[in-house]
């Protein structure tokens, strides 16, 4: 029932106003606004899903950074539960501090990372997400783009453990088949440009127990590079077709 009294705590809600230095985007696309590039990013999940909505949708976004929180939260976008995880301490403690919504939750994963956690543990397939449950979607932009193949390779594994049956993967990454299987292309700056050619990421992801829906070419004005849709094979397909 929207009272008089819920209009007026929803204009007296307080906007998430983020510290710069806890922004994760390229300074490019953080140009372009927080709410903004999130909410397009979260659009394109919706239409290629084909959804309504995120009304229903229980989502895990892994290297969440904080530009989708802020987009769902100063936008009011409707979402059934966002669980967040990051690496980066300070940005967990932050969002934890800040967001009082019971749908909202949020955790710090010290995993192994060359540019964004030197001194984290290494990941394994044995690794565990520092949450539990099972998710709608689990979405990861900007983040396969920083991973080394043995990283890449255990973060599939991992996730696989936490979707539903019917649920999705949603994920950008670096693709170019001029380069073998694996390029860390700026050597002096590692993981900043992690580009995989296409077999290669198709074979890992197939080899983790994920069927590829669909791969879509990059799109700059959605601030996207080439993204994998992906379900959970089940545990009993066989691959004799
Ligand atoms: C380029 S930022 C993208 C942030 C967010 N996904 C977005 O699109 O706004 C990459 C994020 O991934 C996080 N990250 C890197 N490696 C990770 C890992 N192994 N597990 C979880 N988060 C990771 C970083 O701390 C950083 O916040």
């Amino acid at each position: 029932m929207d009272t008089s009294f819920q209009r007026l705590e929803l204009t007296l809600k307080r906007p998430l106003l983020v510290p710069d230095e806890l922004h994760r985007n390229h300074p490019k696309v953080h140009a372009r606004g927080p709410e903004h590039t999130g909410s397009v990013l979260m659009e394109l999940v919706v239409e290629r899903l084909g959804l309504k909505d995120l009304c229903d949708v229980d989502v895990l976004d892994v290297g969440c950074g904080v530009r989708f929180t802020q987009a769902l939260i100063n936008r009011d976008i409707p979402i059934k539960s966002y669980t967040g995880v990051d690496v980066y301490r300070p940005l967990i403690d932050y969002l934890r501090r800040e967001i009082d919504d019971p749908r909202f939750s949020f955790a710090h994963w010290d995993a192994h990372n060359a540019m964004y956690n030197p001194t984290g543990t290494k990941l394994t397939s044995e690794s565990s997400l520092p949450i539990a449950g099972t998710f709608d979607v689990i979405w990861l932009f900007s983040v396969f783009t920083h991973l080394e193949p043995a990283d890449a390779a255990a973060m599939l594994t991992i996730l696989r453990r936490h979707v539903r049956p019917g649920g999705h993967l949603f994920f950008s990454a670096f693709l170019d088949d001029a380069v073998d299987s694996f390029e860390d292309r700026i050597p002096e700056h590692p993981l900043e440009n992690a580009y995989y050619s296409e077999r290669s990421l198709r074979a890992l992801i197939v080899a983790k127990g994920w069927s590829v829906a669909s791969l879509h070419p990059k799109s700059p004005e959605q601030f996207i590079q080439h993204y994998f849709i992906c379900g959970p094979t089940p545990p009993d397909a066989t691959t004799s077709s």
